[in-house]
């Protein structure tokens, strides 16, 4: 009995600590909150989302371009017209230029070749014997010399840049591959990180890799030219635009932070409206919305450049990030292509594919104004990645599965829904409401 008394009181006791240190939850889920927010929502001008669209999708924003450039410069003179200071971030990133032609010639061989070049591939002008270098693995090298010649393998399981790898420590001058079955790979890259180990590499298909090794079979010698040109890495150069709002002087100030991001580089040759135009200029939007309201923590907006090249804006924006800074950054929202009239549903994706407080907040926002939850998936495609690696909650919201035209000159502004634009505006912008307590008064 007095054990059952003594956890009674403690219960009580608990319960009163904990409804005097939580004044948050009775503010938030009060009416007169409720209210606030829902007038705060409805200020949200989707005309303003649209004007940004049109100049943002007049041309491609490619990274590291002077189309770039103009797209940084016109999200700074915007944000700047609505009171904030803004802070640009350059930085540097290597894209790889593919060949501007690759060739094989194979002396006394009756036909000619149309190679492929791989991604990575270093270029070079090369000739000399050609040799059947097997599955091109150590095994293979210890039987056959292939020191200043030409390695021809067959892609069995090992991956393509290993083979590269392989044959130039075995001496090869350049390497063809090709599959000794019809299954053909999707991904023609060698990968970035041994670029400077590799020798020129060549792809053929099933039918010009078995009539090449007949060919070599013969058994008289096989002299070979290998020439790739114009492969090569380039240092380019691209800037994120950053505005921050400082918390306004109201109750429970912490200095916890919110992030909400886009990328607003494009991919070559698209005016890239849905990718990621539609993600840029709500975003834009919400900055101009919260920039004149008390909030109790600090919202920073951020765009960041060359995404499409490999993440690197939020890649340089996290990386020049303090240890405090990380510390206080209790959210993250990435837009990335939210506004597609022909895709799928709004989703939310996270690196784990669980739930956290960007993702929560959101489901919650979607069901006061559109009666269902979301539910969260795995996603990794886009500018949140690097936040979640450093420990920030962080997701990615999309309407998913993305439209077909995805990355053509065929993703315009028409393409593109002011309804579905303006419903992912009002869920983040209850979503950051709720989480920056906007309504509490000033004490
Ligand atoms: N907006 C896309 C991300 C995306 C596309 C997510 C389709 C989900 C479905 C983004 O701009 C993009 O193209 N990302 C690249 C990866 C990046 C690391 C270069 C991609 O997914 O190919
Ligand atoms: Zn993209």
């Amino acid at each position: 009995m007095a054990r059952n008394r003594m956890l009674f009181s403690f219960l009580l006791l608990f319960s009163i600590v904990m409804a005097a240190c939580s004044p948050k939850a009775s503010i938030v889920d009060s009416p007169e909150f409720d209210q606030t927010q829902n007038e705060f929502i409805e200020e949200l001008d989707v005309e303003k989302i649209h004007s940004s669209l049109k100049e943002l999708t007049k041309k491609p924003r490619v990274a590291g371009t002077n189309s770039e450039i103009r797209a940084a410069a016109f999200l700074t003179v915007q944000l700047q017209s609505e009171g904030y200071e803004v802070e640009v971030q350059p930085f540097d990133f290597e894209k790889y230029i593919m060949p501007e032609s690759k060739s094989l010639v194979v002396e006394g061989f009756d036909g000619s070749f149309s190679p492929a070049s791989f991604q990575y591939s270093v270029d070079g002008n090369t000739s000399g014997q050609l040799v059947d270098a097997g599955y091109g693995l150590k095994s293979d090298y210890k039987k056959i010399d292939v020191k200043g010649k030409i390695a021809l393998v067959a892609v069995d399981k090992t991956a393509f840049y290993e083979l590269v790898l392989l044959a130039s420590e075995a001496g090869a001058k350049a390497i063809l591959l090709y599959f000794p079955d019809e299954s053909e790979s999707t991904n023609w890259t060698l990968g970035r990180e041994h670029f400077e180990d590799f020798i020129p590499a060549l792809a053929l298909t099933y039918d010009e890799g078995k009539k090449l090794l007949d060919f070599v079979k013969k058994g008289s010698p096989v002299n070979a030219t290998v020439e790739i040109e114009g492969a090569r890495i380039e240092k380019l150069a691209s800037q994120n635009i950053i505005a921050t709002k400082k918390p306004t002087k109201v109750a429970d100030v912490n200095d916890d932070i919110i992030l909400i991001g886009a990328h607003y580089d494009s991919v070559d040759k698209a005016p890239g409206a849905s990718d990621n135009a539609s993600g840029t200029a709500v975003v834009l939007e919400l900055a101009r919305m919260f920039k004149t309201l008390p909030t109790n923590k600090e919202i920073r907006f951020l765009f960041f450049g060359a995404e499409e090249e490999g993440l690197h804006g939020s890649k340089k924006y996290v990386s020049a990030m303090s240890k405090d800074e990380i510390k206080r950054s209790s959210a993250m929202f990435n837009l990335d292509m939210v506004g597609s009239a022909d895709a799928g549903n709004l989703a939310i994706q996270t690196l784990d594919g669980w739930d956290n407080i960007v993702t929560k907040a959101a489901s919650k926002a979607n069901e006061e104004l559109n009666g269902t939850s979301i539910e969260t998936t795995f996603g990794d495609r886009s500018d949140h990645t690097p936040f979640h690696n450093a420990g920030i909650d962080a997701a990615l919201f999309i309407y998913d599965p993305v439209e077909e035209w995805y990355h053509t000159p065929n993703d315009t502004i028409e393409k593109l829904s002011k309804d579905r634009l303006l419903n992912v505006a009002k869920i983040i912008s209850s979503s950051v409401f709720e989480l920056t307590f906007s309504a509490i008064p000033e004490e």
